[in-house]
């Protein structure tokens, strides 16, 4: 069979990057052990006041992990709990939220922070805040009539 040689080049070039690609993710996959994040945990969406530690929303210091604080987040129509929280310049933080009720978003405004909130689903984001000011947490998942309203703040203090 013949074949134009720009033709064969095309094919070795696509093959190649395919081989390439799959070898990527192949490495990141098995060998480091990187998994789509979130929704590993689980939860009784309607048991989720009364369990650890949605039970105690808000920002609490942890010794002897790899971060310094876990901030935790209840979110429900049309609100999240806590409304608002400082946190220390620098603090390296692991956000855990959940959802009582429907799906909402988790989004910080300005970062790469983005979460989705699926009831019965714990979702978690560790990130360090380096940078003093005002965070706005909005949700943008259309979750009903007061979605729009729903927000809550991360003040970074020094
Ligand atoms: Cu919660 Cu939109």
């Amino acid at each position: 069979m013949h074949m134009h040689k720009f033709e064969k080049a095309w094919l070795i070039f696509g093959i190649g990057s395919l081989l390439v690609f799959l070898t990527v993710l192949g490495v990141s996959a098995f060998y480091l052990g990187n998994q789509p994040p979130s929704c590993l945990a689980t939860i009784d969406p309607e048991k989720v006041d009364t369990t650890a530690p949605f039970n105690e929303p808000g920002l609490k210091k942890v010794e002897g992990k790899d971060w310094d604080y876990e901030l935790v987040y209840v979110a429900s129509a049309f609100s999240y709990s806590p409304a608002e929280v400082e946190i220390p310049y620098g603090a390296k933080v692991k956000i855990i939220a959940t959802t009582k009720d429907v799906v909402h978003g988790f989004e910080v405004a300005g970062s790469n922070i983005n979460m989705m909130l699926e009831p019965g689903y714990i979702s978690e984001h560790v990130t360090t805040f380096d940078k003093t000011g005002e965070y706005l947490i909005v949700c943008n998942e259309y979750c009903g009539v007061g979605h729009h309203m729903m927000s809550s703040k991360i003040k970074v203090v020094e």
